[in-house]
């Protein structure tokens, strides 16, 4: 019987579409046999698996129950598009209308290990509907301080959900995402969320590199696009097999990990060394390796600026 996760944040632009396919693909490859959901109507995430817009039947024939799940299933994913907002509309005025994800996908969930459901950048129906389809819920915040006002809105939701329709389910984990860790402004968003939510917040962190949007473009995810950078995506998926429990899939995912953190002669990545361009007024009082052991270093050059204000410089 799938596991199910939601991916949720308060707002559009956070990263769990990226978030929910590169995370499928970590645990795929770590064994686990996934089911994506896309439960936006902007069907981004059915776009990012090369999906046509015009496939059928999609979420929203399932959600209006003229097609089932099983049917609705394209290649591993089960796509939205636009209907799926009309579709929303049509289940408002339904008795038990949040619980009908959760039953469409009763049938199917024998046939996944785990089911992502990337959810819409609103708190709406569809949401909830996700909150309730899922055991579980994965929070996904950017490194600034309005993320974080929307990601305490978000733990509310999932509260609510638990006390009035599915008690059963949990908090997986917050993640910071589309991060630039060189900028103290994330560095501090960081230790907020540890301050507020202590444990569950995810050790990794996913730092921001355009060959995210790069892959996005391209329909492939992290892990097939730009292997080196897919290492914050592989420990990722470590600490959700973690959470989950599952001792076996993450002896695997290590492997993958390691694989990424290595080159052929057996060296660790440039990534994870200090850089050697920082100055020695660089992160009043911070050990230069702090922040450096954040930066990306680019085999195509430095794409990623500090944010204006920020203290030092790392070029
Ligand atoms: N780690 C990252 N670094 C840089 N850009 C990212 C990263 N993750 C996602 N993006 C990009 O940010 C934008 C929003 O991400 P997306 O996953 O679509 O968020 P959401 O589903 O929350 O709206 C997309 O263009 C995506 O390619
Ligand atoms: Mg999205």
């Amino acid at each position: 019987m799938a596991e199910t996760i939601a991916i949720l944040s308060q707002k559009g632009g956070t990263g769990k579409t990226t978030l929910t396919r590169s995370l499928a693909h970590g645990l795929g490859i770590a064994g686990l046999n996934v089911l994506t959901v896309d439960a936006d109507p902007q069907g981004n995430l059915s776009e990012y698996y090369g999906i046509p817009a015009d496939t059928f039947p999609t979420l929203g024939e399932v959600l209006t129950g003229t097609e089932s799940a099983l049917e609705a299933i394209h290649s591993g994913v089960i796509p939205a598009n636009l209907g799926l907002a009309e579709a929303e509309l049509i289940l408002a005025g339904r008795m038990g209308r949040e619980l009908t994800l959760r039953n469409a996908l009763r049938d199917i969930a024998p046939n996944y290990d785990v089911i992502l459901i990337d959810c819409p950048p609103t708190l709406g129906l569809l949401t909830v509907n996700a909150l309730v389809a899922a055991d579980r819920a994965v929070l996904s915040t950017e490194a600034e301080h309005f993320s974080r006002q929307g990601a305490e809105q978000a733990v509310e939701v999932i509260g609510l959900a638990r006390e009035n329709l599915n008690p059963d389910l949990e908090l997986m984990g917050v993640l910071l995402n589309i991060a630039d860790m060189r900028t103290r402004h994330a560095r501090e968003t960081l230790e907020g969320l540890k301050q507020q939510y202590g444990e569950l917040v995810f050790e990794t962190v996913i730092r921001r590199s355009i060959a995210y949007p790069e892959s996005a473009q391209a329909g492939k995810s992290i892990f097939d696009f730009d292997r080196r950078r897919s290492i914050d995506y592989a420990r990722l998926t470590e600490e959700v097999l973690a959470r989950m429990g599952l001792e076996e899939e993450l002896a695997k995912a290590r492997t993958t990990t390691s694989s990424l953190d290595s080159r052929p002669d057996g060296r660790a990545h440039r990534d994870r060394t200090p850089r050697k361009r920082i100055s020695p007024t660089e992160g009043k009082g911070r050990p230069a390796t702090a922040r450096s052991e954040w930066a990306w270093v680019e085999a195509d050059g430095p794409s990623i600026s500090p944010t204006p204000g920020d203290s030092g410089s790392l070029r």
